[in-house]
């Protein structure tokens, strides 16, 4: 079978919502589960639309809180995907809250979750390719693959076979930290 290309612009979600007092802890500020919850339904929509198939959350990278969300402020979830693989996809996000009284708009929250397409037995089933278009596109795509090496070596580096103790003793000195370690 021949191989599918999609452009990123073919996986672009949407979506605005009011935040409502439910929805709120007790300063009257949205809640930073909810908010995630909002987060993963809308990376489910992106990753389902660009890949036709039914996809499955695999991982979230970094989700920094940078602005409050309060009740009443109008919330907007846009998705696209950054990057394909063979079978899992990331999907970047950006949430901006928008004060209906005043018109100021805040970006709250960024982030990039990994979905991976499934079929109907749960195993991984392939995804499109993609075309990059311009620089930008490039740059996020380039971007994802620079975090999955990342990721993949601090997970080499910690993981119980292959860590050792000794030049972080030193380092984590200047910590918050008393190093009550047995010396070997
Ligand atoms: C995600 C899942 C389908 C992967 O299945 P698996 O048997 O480990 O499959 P593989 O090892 O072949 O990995 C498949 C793809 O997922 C990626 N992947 C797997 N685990 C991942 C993780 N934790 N973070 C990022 N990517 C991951 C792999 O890199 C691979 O990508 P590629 O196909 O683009 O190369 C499986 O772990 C799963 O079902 N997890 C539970 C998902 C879930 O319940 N989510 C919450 C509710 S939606």
């Amino acid at each position: 079978m021949q191989q599918e290309y999609k452009m990123m612009s073919e996986s672009e979600v949407t979506v605005s919502e009011l935040m409502k007092p439910a929805n709120s802890n007790f300063s009257g500020k949205i809640h930073g589960g909810y908010i995630l919850g909002l987060m993963d339904q809308i990376a489910y929509a992106s990753a389902a639309k660009y890949s036709n198939a039914y996809c499955v959350t695999a991982s979230v990278n970094r989700v920094n809180f940078c602005y409050p969300v309060s009740v009443g402020d109008l919330l907007t979830l846009k998705a696209r995907i950054n990057y394909a693989g063979s079978s899992s996809m990331v999907i970047g996000m950006r949430v901006e809250s928008e004060n209906l009284k005043t018109g100021a708009i805040n970006h709250c929250n960024s982030s990039y979750f990994t979905m991976v397409a499934v079929d109907e037995n749960g195993k991984p089933t392939k995804v499109p390719g993609l075309i990059l278009k311009d620089q930008e596109d490039v740059r996020r795509f380039a971007k994802s693959v620079k975090r999955q090496a990342l990721t993949k070596e601090r997970d080499r580096e910690f993981s119980q076979e292959d860590f050792t103790i000794q030049p972080y003793l030193e380092q984590l000195k200047d910590y918050n930290v008393m190093i009550d370690v047995p010396l070997q």
